[in-house]
């Protein structure tokens, strides 16, 4: 078993290879001088059993490319099997043509993987969950809600609420809810822009409440910023935000400052800007959970006991 990175997430690399107890594969990406990138293994991978760790984060079309180039390098090393270990899957929000003349750019991007030559792919908390079916390759896909949600595990139930900022993620709040048998609100968001949404109205009650609210990705923040808003203004007494990748993009890092929120508990599929330390963030690795599956994986062991949200 051999474990590569690119350059997207390498110190969630190093703490999978921690918890496998391997040392990270040698890979270098190179750049040549009109900027087209190149990629060595160092290792003889002939026969092994590889896996690439590489969310396809910003920049996207950078560590996306680095990961094909990497798959590619693989399959011609003669590896026996490549596994892509997606811990984030950017591109993934357009998955389907919802106007005329526009790409499914997620199935793009899986058709680009499976044809670089992965064989299979290991991805945590996909933006929909239907991503699995665009690829014609073993998919196994987990989720980070069992990792996030130790940090409430001692609130009162009854007087914690979990809320989802919009009908997308009411799937996920249910299974946050029913692990921590908290009740369940919802917030009615409207996206009005890449970079806009409205939030005017929610179903629940958190009157007197600590609220939770719960999505699987933070981009420019305006879901959870308008939520914490609305909740605050329905009588929540704390708002605490969990998501799984924290893309922090755009205004996000301004939003979430001024926003009326007490914490924010992300996991470290992604790594942080700089400017997020001013936030009141909390991150924890979801490296034990992606370690434990590719261990699974290559001892051809059950994975499907760690795909409970
Ligand atoms: C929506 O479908 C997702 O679950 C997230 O709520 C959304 O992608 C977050 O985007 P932003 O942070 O830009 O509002």
């Amino acid at each position: 078993m051999l474990v590569f990175a690119g350059n997207a997430n390498p110190a969630l690399a190093r703490a999978i290879c921690d918890y496998l107890v391997l040392p990270l594969g040698g890979a270098v990406v190179k750049r040549f001088p009109d900027g087209e990138l190149d990629v060595k293994v160092n290792d003889d991978v002939r026969g092994a059993d590889t896996f690439i760790v590489q969310p396809t984060c910003h920049p996207v079309n950078e560590n996306l490319m680095e990961l094909l180039l990497l798959i590619d390098c693989l399959r011609r090393a003669s590896a026996d099997r490549v596994t892509a270990v997606l811990p984030y899957y950017g591109y993934a929000r357009k998955d389907r043509k919802d106007e005329g003349r526009v790409p499914i750019t997620a199935k793009l991007v899986a058709n680009l993987i499976a044809t670089a030559g992965a064989n299979r792919v290991l991805a945590l908390d996909l933006h929909a969950t239907q991503i699995q079916g665009f690829f014609d390759i073993p998919v196994d896909h987990l989720f980070a809600a069992p990792v996030l949600v130790n940090r409430f595990v001692d609130e009162d139930p009854d007087k914690l609420v979990i809320v989802s900022p919009d009908v997308g993620s009411i799937k996920l709040a249910r299974a946050y809810s029913k692990r921590l048998h908290a009740s369940l609100a919802v917030v009615d968001k409207r996206r009005v822009s890449a970079e806009q949404t409205e939030s005017d109205f929610f179903i629940g009650d958190c009157q007197g409440k600590k609220v939770l609210v719960v999505d699987d990705i933070i981009a420019t923040a305006g879901s959870v910023c308008q939520a914490a808003l609305l909740l605050r203004d329905h009588g929540a007494t704390e708002v605490h935000v969990a998501a799984t990748h924290p893309v922090l993009c755009g205004p996000a890092v301004e939003r979430l400052s001024q926003a009326p929120i007490n914490s924010i508990t992300v996991t470290d599929t992604i790594p942080l800007p700089e400017a997020a330390q001013c936030l009141p963030l909390h991150v924890v690795s979801v490296a034990g959970l992606l370690g434990e599956a590719m261990r699974r994986i290559h001892m051809n062991e059950s994975v499907s006991h760690l795909f409970t949200t």
